[in-house]
């Protein structure tokens, strides 16, 4: 069955990458949540989609360059798109997100890497591994990420677990290389999709196909019978439009 994926949350509504997003994805009904992951200045693992607080928050600077718990105390309530509505979200922490998530949505954790080519050795794969184990969520969870030097460590440090690469164009250059890392996924941008073939190609070397992110429900009708997953930010916009069956039912 199709995986609709509620990227960022139900990040069309609410602050993305936040409690409250992940929160109303669920009672959306949503099976399948995205979000994005990366290292603070201590090592910690924080949710947050980009390197720099400027969009997102009310502070300025990079993620990299502050602690978790200094990160924690800016508003990640995206002032820009919502004002001051959602203030009193923060950035959550990998653990607060775990903690909410479990046994109600299935994770695509997206590991976020400043260039996609090349090996990171800050060991954010072992640690967002180790707390899956202490959460008891190492099933049910997809590894995704532009970077495929990040892939291939999860890969070799979890054989079992499902990764997906994320290209911007779906082409042969990128099915080869999701071979290569042994991905069971690969997840491109549909606006830059051109013919089915290539999706056939994909499909005939065993790789599953996902798009993100399709907000437009003339959109999501076009590509639902052609893909194995589809990211959306409008996660209960796209579910009630097209009756499909919710979590628990
Ligand atoms: O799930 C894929 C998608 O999240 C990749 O793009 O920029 O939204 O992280 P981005
Ligand atoms: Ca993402």
């Amino acid at each position: 069955m199709l995986k609709i994926i509620a990227h960022r949350g139900y990040s069309g509504k609410y602050p993305e990458n936040t409690l409250l997003a992940f929160q109303k994805a669920i009672e959306a009904g949503a099976r399948y949540i995205e979000f994005d992951i990366q290292p603070t200045k201590d090592k910690e693992i924080a949710v947050i989609h980009d390197f720099t607080l400027e969009r997102t928050t009310n502070a300025s600077g990079n993620v990299c360059d502050v602690t978790l718990a200094e990160l924690q105390k800016f508003s990640a309530g995206y002032p820009e798109k919502f004002s001051n509505n959602f203030q009193d979200e923060h950035v959550p922490s990998f653990q607060e997100t775990l903690a909410l998530c479990k046994n109600k949505a299935q994770l695509l954790i997206e590991i976020k890497r400043e260039d996609k080519a090349i090996f990171y050795d800050d060991d954010l794969e072992e640690k967002a591994i180790r707390l899956l184990e202490n959460y008891e969520m190492s099933e049910d969870i997809m590894f995704v990420s532009f970077n495929l030097p990040s892939l291939a460590k999860v890969k070799s440090m979890m054989p079992g677990m499902v990764i997906g690469c994320l290209f911007y164009q779906l082409d042969e250059y990128a099915i080869d290389r999701a071979i290569d890392i042994d991905a069971s996924f690969i997840i491109f941008n549909y606006k830059t999709y051109k013919s089915p073939s290539i999706i056939d190609k994909a499909k005939l070397k065993g790789l599953q196909v996902g798009l993100y992110t399709v907000d437009d429900v003339k959109d999501f009708e076009r590509f639902r019978y052609s893909v194995e997953a589809i990211a959306t930010n409008y996660i209960k916009e796209i579910t009630d439009y097209f009756f499909l069956p919710l979590a628990n039912s």
